[in-house]
């Protein structure tokens, strides 16, 4: 999983890729490489680490970068082969004439690997990349055509992919296929682009073809040909780009993190705007597309998503089992798609996504779609594969999430989660719970401020401090019940994902169930507890995992005098009804998670080893 780019004009390509491949940084960061084509020469350049590392090496690399106006890069995320130098992409055949760039896996490469083995080629790299390089070499030892060489080879790999590809022989040209795995084409004027995401080519051009899968392409500086698997020319639509050239900035915050976290009482009101005008009136949710006659029909949904998009859809169930009165399940995208599932057209299926590019997720969904089941999808990118697949696209409209630690996503995915869940009750006519809608729609209203208000200085010192106590500690248990049961499980994923505690999280009444033998004075328990149903219950399992000094750290909107003694800290979040709070409690622990791993001096928007978008399974 990566991003790649690619660049044939008139600028001068080094420039051009490294833009490209700053915008792609999301997609991994562990190394990098472009590779520039003058004539029939071809320069590589690979850095292991950051981007930056690239560019200082492209610095000391002047007479190459100002002169090259052809060239493909990479930037990695490492799934074949550790994050070295020789690892790092652009790979090369023996005779070194094809260069090539890839995103995705490709699951027969030790086979194909044996076999070209066998002929004679000889590897350098532990990438299965590598192979596909002597692949479509071999191929194009036979053909002498880089295209039919792409054509040829790609029918024998197996996984997803999306590749570039020059060759030293030719030169005006850089060949591209796609299989499982996004590739658009930039159009622009006597030059053109090739990148695995817009936000990579959106300086340059506002147009773009995006490949479907089997197809290959010939870009050159004047025209793009896209071919069927069967090799028929093809005639793809040039779509417009809806975005602007993004001037992504921190604001003045420290961290990318610390900025969204910031920004997400304005997503609320985004996600609101237009859809909840006021508590007394139906929420307006035309982008759904069932008819009030469907909603009826629905006997159950089913929420497939992966990391925090999973928790928000944990939330989901919670809310729409209670309010639409439907069953839900919530599925791991990674486990859903490798089980005999059962879908029908009385199945809505929500897919969550932020990126909208998660491999597992698109893959699920694509299974699901062929059993008649309603696909609603639930997406920060209203242009990405999955929003392709929707039956009813509900953008979150959540703007760049650059931290690699999803925090504005998450809560914008949440409310419209709230909202659809209010919409089917409405829908199917379930006046019971008219009056508690109304009264969460108030709420939901009313959330941006209470959620600044959390965001104000007064309120984080405290988390700063608490953060600052707890940073040296080794694990941590986060514990819940009922609807925050999610914001237990995603507050812990946030602390790991950035400080690399080990944090775990428990429903509350399960820490008697085992987790409870881990429990003593060097265990950190946040608990997360407020009024409500299960406020009592959580109490007591407070008291149980003090009674095995257990540091207790309370979440609470409302503790009563007596209790406060049993929790060693205490943060309190404004007043909200229990099933709201999860939207108040998420932004204590994302904030605990950002100062902890602040303080701990991590690379808090860029943690090790994760990427922003998964995009192989
Ligand atoms: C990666 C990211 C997570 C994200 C997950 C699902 O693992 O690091 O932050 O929650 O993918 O991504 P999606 O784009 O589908 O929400």
């Amino acid at each position: 999983m990566c991003g790649i780019i690619g660049y044939i004009g008139d600028k001068k390509a080094s420039e051009v890729l490294i833009s490209g491949l700053s915008h792609l940084e999301y997609r991994g960061y562990d190394s990098s490489g472009v590779a520039l084509m003058k004539g029939n020469r071809v320069e590589i350049y690979k850095a292991e680490g950051k981007l930056k590392n690239l560019v200082e090496i492209l610095k000391t690399k002047p007479d190459i970068c100002n002169s090259t106006h052809i060239g493909i890069g990479h930037i990695r995320w490492a799934t074949h082969g550790l994050p070295t130098t020789i690892n790092a992409h652009p790979h090369t055949c023996n005779c070194k004439n094809l260069t090539l760039v890839h995103n995705g896996i490709i699951e027969n490469y030790q086979e194909l690997k044996e076999e070209l083995s066998a002929l004679g080629c000889t590897f350098q790299s532990q990438t299965d990349t590598e192979v596909a390089a002597h692949l479509i070499a071999r191929e194009y030892g036979k053909t002498k055509n880089l295209l039919r060489a792409m054509q040829a080879a790609t029918k024998k790999i197996k996984g997803a992919f999306a590749f570039c590809a020059i060759h030293k022989n030719e030169p005006d040209k850089i060949v591209i296929a796609k299989r499982n795995a996004p590739l658009i084409v930039g159009i622009g004027e006597g030059e053109n682009f090739i990148a695995s995401d817009i936000p990579a080519i959106i300086e340059y051009t506002k147009k773009a073809i995006y490949l479907s899968d089997y197809q290959v392409g010939v870009v050159k500086k004047n025209s793009v040909e896209i071919y069927d698997e069967n090799d028929n020319l093809i005639k793809n639509k040039i779509e417009f780009l809806p975005f602007e050239a993004a001037t992504i900035s921190k604001l003045g915050y420290k961290h990318f993190m610390l900025k969204e976290i910031h920004e997400q009482g304005d997503v609320i009101r985004n996600v609101l705007s237009g859809k909840l005008i006021s508590n007394k009136e139906k929420i307006n949710l035309e982008n759904f597309k069932l008819t009030q006659t469907e909603i009826k029909n629905i006997k159950r949904v089913q929420i497939i998503a992966c990391g925090t998009s999973l928790h928000a859809g944990l939330v989901g169930k919670y809310i729409m089992e209670k309010f639409a009165q439907i069953p839900v399940d919530v599925e791991a995208s990674s486990e859903y798609i490798y089980r005999d599932t059962i879908a029908d057209e009385n199945t809505l299926t929500i897919g969550i996504s932020q990126s909208g590019e998660t491999a597992d997720t698109i893959t699920a969904i694509k299974q699901v779609k062929e059993k008649n089941s309603h696909i609603a999808i639930i997406t920060n990118r209203a242009d990405s594969t999955m929003a392709r697949l929707a039956d009813s696209l509900l953008p979150i409209s959540a703007g760049i999430e650059v931290s690699v630690a999803a925090t504005k996503s998450y809560m914008a995915q949440l409310i419209s989660l709230y909202l659809l869940a209010f919409y089917l009750a409405e829908q199917k006519g379930i006046t019971t719970k008219d009056s508690e809608i109304i009264k969460l729609k108030q709420e939901l209203i009313e959330l941006p401020n209470k959620v600044e208000a959390l965001l104000e200085d007064s309120s984080t010192t405290k988390i700063k401090e608490i953060a600052k106590k707890y940073s040296s500690f080794k694990d941590f248990i986060f514990i819940a019940r009922g609807i925050n049961l999610p914001t237990a499980l995603e507050g812990a994923l946030k602390l790991k994902e950035i400080s690399y505690i080990n944090a775990t999280g428990y429903g509350a009444g399960e820490l008697k169930h085992g987790p409870i033998a881990m429990l003593d004075n060097n265990m950190p328990v946040l608990a997360i507890l407020n009024t409500g149903v299960v406020y009592d219950k959580v109490l007591s399992n407070c008291e149980e995992a003090r009674a095995r000094q257990a540091r207790l750290i309370g979440v609470t909107n409302k503790i009563e005098r007596k209790d406060k003694d049993l929790f060693e800290d205490l943060i309190i979040i404004p007043s909200v009804s229990d099933l709201i709070s999860p939207a108040l409690n998420i932004v204590v622990l994302q904030l605990l998670a950002y100062y902890i791993a602040e303080y701990l001096g991590k690379d808090v928007d860029q943690p090790r080893n994760l990427a922003k978008s998964v995009t192989v399974e």
